[in-house]
């Protein structure tokens, strides 16, 4: 409500993942044209040797956002040894569901799922096991904030694993502009079904009326600002009521739903060191699609 009464609307992306709408993202995971999930498990397991030899045994793993906890059993396969798994996700029934699954199928292991919004503060389960923590962000998630925001996620981050250990994050690469135009248009129209999940959303939860006819999908790389912006664009001029309050849209405005930023490694790099970090190692993909970076909580 908040977003939509700026003279320039968006909706924080946040959003997007209702049941529905975390259902739509794994199917965009498995589109052709979306690169990054595939690229950043290969990157995965691609250097499963050099991770486990670069990353502690007996590890506890903190995962930021951990969705359906597929990618973290790349990891958990492996490392030596590790010691727990601390799934952390906004979704609750999602959460639970692929916390019950992992503590199935891995059963060594202390699985402690924690229910929160990763960007504010939250409470660490009590009674971890002892072993290094090691932080995971996989699938280019620091890429949906604002540069300085990714800093003070990343910040949050780091006092979560208690000012200490390490933090393996996806981060995806710059890129020809192509590519990220078909991958955020896909030709099947699953990611302008995700964008318009929103307002379906709105319309369920806060007593919406918008016609979803109404809005079209737009996704577009924005050069100058190094990211890709989706949009939803008001086809006519219209009213929508939501939770009683009256909501004007002239022919083609637009809701800013998603920013969605590219980074160099050397860009990242800097976002990192900014945060406190230092770097260690990077992995990317034969074609430079997506990376993998290696952080040490605190500076050298
Ligand atoms: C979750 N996040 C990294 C995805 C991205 O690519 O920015 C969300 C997404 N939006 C459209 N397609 C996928």
């Amino acid at each position: 409500m908040d977003g939509l009464s700026r003279p320039r609307k968006a909706i924080p992306s946040k959003f997007f993942y209702d049941a529905e709408g975390s259902r739509l993202f794994e199917r965009i995971c498995e589109l052709d044209e979306y690169y990054p999930t595939r690229t950043e498990l290969a990157i995965l397991d691609e250097q499963s040797d050099a991770l486990a030899s670069l990353l502690p045994d007996r590890a506890v793993l903190v995962e930021f956002g951990s969705g359906a906890s597929v990618k973290v059993r790349l990891l958990l396969d492996a490392l030596d040894q590790p010691a727990g798994y601390v799934p952390i996700d906004i979704s609750r029934e999602h959460l639970l569901k692929a916390a019950a699954h992992l503590a199935n199928d891995y059963p060594a292991l202390t699985v402690a799922p924690v229910h929160a919004d990763f960007v504010r503060p939250f409470r660490m389960p009590d009674d971890l096991p002892a072993g290094p923590r090691v932080g995971f962000f996989p699938g280019s998630t620091i890429g949906n904030f604002h540069p300085a925001e990714a800093v003070a996620v990343l910040q949050g981050f780091a006092e979560a694993l208690d000012g200490r250990g390490q933090l393996l994050i996806g981060v995806d690469l710059k890129k020809d502009p192509r590519i990220l135009d078909a991958a955020y248009n896909d030709a099947a129209g699953i990611t302008a079904a995700f964008n318009l999940n929103l307002l379906a959303r709105i319309n369920r939860e806060l007593d919406g009326s918008f016609e979803l006819a109404g809005f079209l999908h737009h996704a577009t790389y924005n050069a100058a600002a190094g990211r890709v912006e989706m949009h939803l664009v008001s086809q006519r001029e219209q009213q929508v009521r939501i939770a009683g309050r009256c909501f004007h849209f002239r022919a083609g405005e637009r809701i800013h739903t998603e920013n969605s930023y590219k980074y160099t490694l050397d860009d990242f790099r800097l976002i990192a060191v900014a945060a406190g970090y230092t770097p260690v190692a990077a992995f990317t993909d034969p074609h430079q699609l997506f990376s993998v970076h290696l952080l040490e909580v605190g500076r050298p």
